[in-house]
């Protein structure tokens, strides 16, 4: 594992290395370089090979760097941080920190790849290696599971926040946990949650942002879905986009553990892409169909039908938009 790491860390520059010293590196030689080389790197990245010039990754790799993270965290934000660390490859950030059961508040995990990112409602996230951005934060909680009513939408807005200080205007936020553009999903968050019901419990707050998704992994994914590089139409800088993200998320959760969704509550309108639009619900017992009408102070889903206005919670629903009404 640290010898791929330190192969990727020589290709990240994009320039071209020559195969005596990445055979010398990977303990192979000259002539078994490129099938080493295609063998432990993600298919995903662009390796090239130019006889008496060597091999390169095309367009280089932006690795993620724990000092380039922690240097944009704010003074203010810094005692709520206990650590940084950042894995090449993981099965799932959040896996990883749901086993690491002595990790405080404040411990965030980042990882260049997953090898079974996960989704909500058993969904695959796909997490090809070096583009995007998947990490997983810690954090208690003493007041049981009531006490975390609405935390998925007040992530959901501390990340939104974060994306707008990088330029991304229109960084909206899909009922009750997706971020997208216009109608297009560019990030999830997935929470899990261990201990008490009733008192002190450890949540594990899982993020993905596609910042640049390559073609090829992006043809997995199911859904409608767009990136940040597609948004901005630049290369995005994976370190600064974590800083910024983790800044609004350090400076959000100690006010949310005082006081819960209704610390962000007033901000949801901003972000919601679903305000007013016909929508379907698909609940355990069947479809419902309504225009979106906001949340509650708990952030449940408010569904105004023909009837009535109706209120759902986040475990138990999917939504999906209904187009042309
Ligand atoms: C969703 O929209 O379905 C939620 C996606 C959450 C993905 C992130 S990536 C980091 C963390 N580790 C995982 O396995 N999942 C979350």
């Amino acid at each position: 594992m640290s010898q791929i790491f330190s192969i990727l860390q020589l290709l990240a520059d994009g320039h071209f290395h020559s195969g005596e010293e990445l055979g010398r590196l990977l303990g192979v030689t000259r002539s078994a370089v490129w099938q080493t080389l295609r063998r432990l790197l993600d298919p995903s990245l662009e390796l090239q090979a130019v006889r008496g010039r060597g091999y390169r990754i095309l367009g280089g790799i932006d690795l993620l760097d724990e000092k380039k993270i922690q240097a944009e965290i704010l003074a203010e934000n810094c005692p709520y941080l206990s650590s940084i660390e950042i894995l090449p490859i993981i099965d799932s950030t959040n896996n990883y920190l749901l086993k690491k059961n002595a990790a405080p508040s404040g411990y965030i995990c980042f990882a260049e790849q997953q090898s079974a990112g996960r989704g909500r409602r058993g969904r695959d996230w796909i997490s090809p290696f070096g583009k995007n951005l998947y990490f997983s934060l810690c954090w208690q909680f003493s007041g049981g599971l009531t006490a975390l009513a609405g935390l998925s939408l007040a992530v959901g807005i501390a990340i939104a926040r974060g994306l707008q200080k990088y330029g991304i205007q229109k960084a909206g936020l899909k009922w009750p946990n997706d971020l997208v553009h216009g109608q297009q999903k560019f990030g999830g968050i997935l929470i899990e949650v261990t201990g008490d019901a009733s008192g002190p419990c450890r949540t594990v707050i899982g993020v993905g942002l596609n910042l640049e998704m390559p073609h090829s992994s992006g043809r997995q994914i199911t859904q409608q879905w767009t990136d940040i590089y597609s948004i901005l139409g630049r290369r995005p800088e994976r370190n600064r986009i974590a800083g910024l993200m983790l800044n609004e998320l350090l400076a959000m959760l100690p006010d949310f553990e005082n006081s819960g969704f209704s610390t962000v509550h007033t901000e949801w309108p901003k972000f919601d892409s679903l305000y007013g639009h016909a929508i379907s619900i698909l609940t355990n017992n069947g479809e419902v169909t309504g225009n979106a009408a906001g949340v509650d102070n708990s952030g449940n889903l408010l569904l105004k039908t023909d009837e009535a206005i109706r209120t759902f919670h986040s475990g138990e629903v999917s939504v999906r938009l209904i187009k042309n009404i």
